[in-house]
């Protein structure tokens, strides 16, 4: 019995390391790819309460005028609560969500009731930038949102011609990415400047958000429409304006680690920075703003 029992216990500790993921600044991160934030639990909380608060911002989840969409495609779909918010809209769609793992609360139900994961809705494991494991004309509606730091610049034209490609004809693609900070603070815009330095060494450009609406006419896309939302960062917004801030600060932890180790500022000026926006965000008079830009446009 002792040495079964004990040969089993082996087999648990010889476990293989998961090949996907790297352990980095104690978190868990993807393994060989651009993208930068965690893929833990915690990021998937902190997706979640992104989610939410952007929801908020747009008074829905989308902006493209479709009706009633048989197939729906979400991009990068993080914990999935978009695609299954989509999927609960609109009951008779086929909904898909495609990332390069599935969340860790994947294979387990994810709650009850209101909670409860709808039944056309689906995973699916893909990697964009290798292009999508779907045929030519699958869906109605293809979204992707707050890819910005996973698609390096002379990736995007490709990307999105990936995205037409899946796209039925009279179908839309929507693209949802952040711009950068206006009006903040030496604190807001230092940290956030440190990301945009941080990501260009890994080829991504952090300001391209504005441009996603002109990208979307380079795809070949028509009727083009972009929106700014300008999202209040900390307390002078009030609700809205401290969750944003909470955001940007938690988005702030989690990519310290990669600055300091790219050489892109010491730690002890990277803290300072953090602490000088806490503090912007919490004046009332603090005026920082983070545009959010939505672009749609129609395959022809
Ligand atoms: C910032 S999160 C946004 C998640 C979701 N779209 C949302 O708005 O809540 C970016 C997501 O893109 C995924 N991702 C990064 N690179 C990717 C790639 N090459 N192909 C597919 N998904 C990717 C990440 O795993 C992560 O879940």
């Amino acid at each position: 019995m002792w040495p079964f029992r004990s040969q089993r216990r082996d087999v648990v500790l010889e476990r293989m390391p998961d090949q996907r993921f790297r352990l980095f600044a104690g978190r868990q991160h993807l393994a060989a790819m651009p993208y930068p934030l965690p893929k833990d639990m915690g990021e998937i909380n902190r997706l979640d309460f992104q989610h939410f608060l952007l929801r908020t911002g747009l008074r829905g989840n989308y902006a493209s005028p479709v009706q009633e969409p048989a197939d729906i495609l979400d991009v990068g779909c993080g914990s999935g609560r978009w695609a299954m918010e989509m999927a609960a809209h609109f009951p008779n769609a086929r909904v898909v969500g495609l990332d390069l793992v599935p969340p860790p609360d994947d294979a387990v139900t994810i709650g009850q009731g209101l909670d409860a994961r709808p039944a056309n809705y689906v995973f699916t494991a893909g990697n964009i930038l290798e292009g999508l494991p779907f045929a030519d004309q699958s869906f109605d509606f293809v979204h992707q949102r707050l890819l910005i730091t996973a698609i390096p610049s002379d990736r995007w034209l490709a990307v999105i011609q990936e995205l037409v490609r899946v796209t039925r004809p009279g179908g839309w693609v929507e693209l949802a990415e952040c711009g950068v900070p206006q009006d903040g603070g030496p604190g807001y815009t230092g940290l956030w400047q440190s990301w945009i330095d941080f990501l260009a060494k890994r080829n991504v450009d952090f300001t391209v958000g504005a441009h996603t609406g002109q990208m979307l006419i380079s795809g070949g896309l028509a009727n083009v429409q972009q929106r700014a939302l300008n999202f209040p960062m900390g307390d002078w917004g009030g609700r809205i304006g401290r969750a944003s801030a909470t955001d940007c600060l938690a988005v702030g932890k989690a990519l310290r680690a990669g600055v300091i180790a790219q050489n892109i500022m010491t730690s002890d000026r990277y803290d300072a920075l953090y602490t000088r926006a806490q503090q912007e965000f919490a004046q009332r008079q603090g005026r920082g703003i983070l545009p959010f830009y939505v672009a749609y446009g129609q395959r022809a």
